[in-house]
Order: structure tokens, then C-alpha cells, then sequence
């Protein structure tokens, strides 16, 4: 029997998280745990916890999971793991052992099609090198998956939001429109080779990226998820305390991108996304809105932002591309803290 997870969702993947704003007012209550061990909290809405065990050792620890973002199981876990796993990279950690984490409707859909996600996020898991040591699952409407994972890093080699220095040049290493896309394709308004590309730049670990930050030392890193390129960026400028420009033409984009939102194809969490970001973040008077949308599309599975030494970008640049992230470019730059946080130019 075929199994098409889509019917079964409204709002799937990164798009699913709870709006930022709310987000933020929710944490507000949520007191910060002392201890002189904990190298990064939520206090910088990171993209996951650190945690030191001694000089040499400090874990990472993150857990993502989101309604099915594809019809197909199997490929869907695939997706929701690479996507789990993404915080670990993004931190500069080496990710080591994971839990599933799954709700599903067992009366609902069939038992295989859970049989065939925990597959997917088994096989994703074994290519980064994570083994997956246990779970949790409980009867819920509709299906989700993620993991929980947790990975080594150094102390010393902690890759933060916090670490963007003025000067800096602003690298994304996979294109955008992942939200864009999908919701198109619900629409029917997407070619398969949109669709394909995608489904294949979800499923990418972000291991080669990161496996660039830590040879060429970068300190200032996050991944794109559902807050798109622009809240992200604005998240990493908050925590540096800095200003990041963004100049939109530069930022790569998947297949038909452009058109779909030109089209009106724009899923509602861009909007919501921009709502958080408006009063941080100032727009060129002739900003291209389709572009300006696009910035603020949630991403699953996106790629990772890092801010490098002007001097290195080059040869970043240059690596990224031999490792196969071809699309990597170079979009945007860092300066001293001013009046905004987020600037967008075309
Ligand atoms: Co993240
Ligand atoms: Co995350
Ligand atoms: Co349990």
C-alpha cells in the first residue's frame, strides 16, 4: 500500500514551531539553571545546549521533532534526522548517540509506515555516524518524528551564535525555499525536479560544512531551520551583539523559489517570521519583496550560516564548493552593533 504522510499534515516540518514571538514570551518564565558548567543555554537561543564534563569534554545536547514535510516515510525520516542532527554541526560538535522521538496515530495509519520513518532515521543517523541507542513514542494526531542527539566538543571549540566579530563575511552553504517549495507542491504548482532538489538538500547532513568551520577555525555559527535565513540571522546578531547585512541578491535559492512567491506561494510561517524580525531589522526603501519574503521562508533542514574572517572567505568559499556544497556563497557581512540588528538590501 502506498502511504502518503502529506494527507495526513497541515503545517509540516520547521514551519510547525511555534511562532517566535510566542516562543520568546514563553521562555521569558523559564528561570536559567547556575552552574559554571553550562557553556551555552537558552539565554542566546542557540542552537543547542553545552554542557561541560571536564577540560577535554563538553557535550552537546538538542532535540528537534516536526510533522512529515514528504509523502513518503521512509525519506521523511531521513529528513526529520538529518535535521536533528544539524544543532550538533552547527555547534562545532561531533555527534555520537541519539533517541528517537515519535508520535504516531497507530489507528490511524498503518504500523509500517512507522516502521519505514524509524528506518529512514535510522539509516540518516548511521551516515553521520550516530547510533541511535533507545526512544520514545506515544499515540498522537498527527504523526512526528525527531531525535534527541548528543555529541562531543572540545571546551575550547565551541562554535556559537554569540561568536560573529565585525568585519566578519557571512557564508550560507545551502540555498533556500524549502517552505516555499513544499507548500507549493501542495498547491500543485511544483515541478519534480524542484521537488527532487529539495527533498535531497533536506536529506543532507550538514558533516562537510561543519567539518570547514573546524579546520579553518570559525568561532560564529547556526543552522537555518524555522525561523528562515533572516531570524536566524537576526538571532546570531542579538547574541554577538552586532549589526548583519544581508544582501539579498547574493543568497542562493532552490529551483523556482523566486516565481512561486512571486505567484503568492507564501506560507504563513514567513509572515510570522517577519512579524518577530520587523522591529529588529531595517529594509532597503527599494527591498525586493519576493526576495525580502524568501529570507523569511522557515527552512527544514537548511544549511549553515557561519561568519568568517573576511581574509578566510575565500578559501571557505572554495572549500565548501569541493566538498559539493555548491551553492555556498557568500551574502551578507558583519559590522559593529547600530541602530538595527538585521539590515536587508537587495
Ligand atoms: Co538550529
Ligand atoms: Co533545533
Ligand atoms: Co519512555
Amino acid at each position: 500500500m502506498k502511504i502518503d504522510l502529506l494527507q495526513y499534515v497541515e503545517n509540516g516540518g520547521c514551519s510547525a514551531k511555534i511562532p517566535p514571538k510566542q516562543l520568546e514570551e514563553i521562555l521569558k518564565y523559564l528561570p536559567l539553571p547556575e552552574d559554571p558548567n553550562i557553556l551555552v543555554n537558552i539565554d542566546t537561543h542557540d542552537d543547542a545546549g553545552v554542557y561541560r564534563v571536564n577540560d577535554d569534554l563538553a557535550l552537546v545536547f538538542t532535540t528537534d521533532f516536526f510533522p512529515p514535510v514528504c509523502s513518503d516515510p521512509y525519506e521523511f525520516g531521513q529528513i526529520a534526522a538529518a535535521n536533528s542532527i544539524s544543532d550538533v554541526y552547527a555547534m562545532g560538535g561531533t555527534p555520537v548517540v541519539a533517541l528517537n522521538i515519535m508520535m504516531f496515530p497507530a489507528s490511524k495509519l498503518p504500523l509500517e509506515a512507522y516502521a519505514q520513518i524509524l528506518k529512514g532515521g535510522y539509516d540518516t543517523a548511521s551516515e553521520a555516524g550516530v547510533r541511535i541507542i533507545g526512544g520514545h513514542t506515544i499515540d498522537d494526531y498527527p504523526p512526528k518524528y525527531g531525535l534527541a542527539v548528543v555529541g562531543y566538543v572540545h571546551p575550547e571549540k565551541i562554535i556559537t551564535n554569540a561568536g560573529a566579530k565585525p568585519g566578519d563575511s557571512l557564508i550560507l552553504t545551502k540555498p533556500i525555499g524549502t517552505g516555499v517549495i513544499l507548500a507549493g507542491q501542495k498547491l500543485g504548482m511544483v515541478s519534480d525536479n524542484d521537488l527532487n532538489q529539495v527533498k535531497g538538500l533536506m536529506k543532507q547532513l550538514n558533516s562537510s560544512g561543519a567539518e570547514v568551520m573546524k579546520k579553518y577555525n570559525i568561532k560564529g555559527a547556526t543552522d537555518v531551520t524555522g525561523f528562515g535565513l533572516a531570524g536566524h540571522a537576526l538571532k546570531m546578531a542579538k547574541a554577538s551583539n552586532i549589526s548583519i547585512i544581508l544582501i539579498l541578491k547574493n543568497v542562493p535559492l532552490i529551483g523556482n523559489t523566486y516565481m512561486l512567491i512571486d505567484e503568492g506561494c507564501i506560507p504563513g510561517a514567513a509572515f510570522r517570521n517577519l512579524d518577530f524580525a520587523e522591529s529588529y531589522s531595517h529594509f532597503a526603501t527599494d527591498l525586493d519583496y519576493n526576495l525580502k519574503m524568501a529570507a523569511f521562508d522557515a527552512q527544514t533542514s537548511g544549511g549553515l550560516l557561519m561568519s568568517v574572517p573576511k581574509l578566510s572567505a575565500d578559501s571557505v568559499i572554495a572549500e565548501l564548493h569541493a566538498a559539493g556544497l555548491s551553492a555556498s556563497s557568500i551574502i551578507g557581512e558583519v559590522k559593529d552593533q547600530s541602530d538595527k540588528f538585521l539590515y536587508l538590501d537587495n
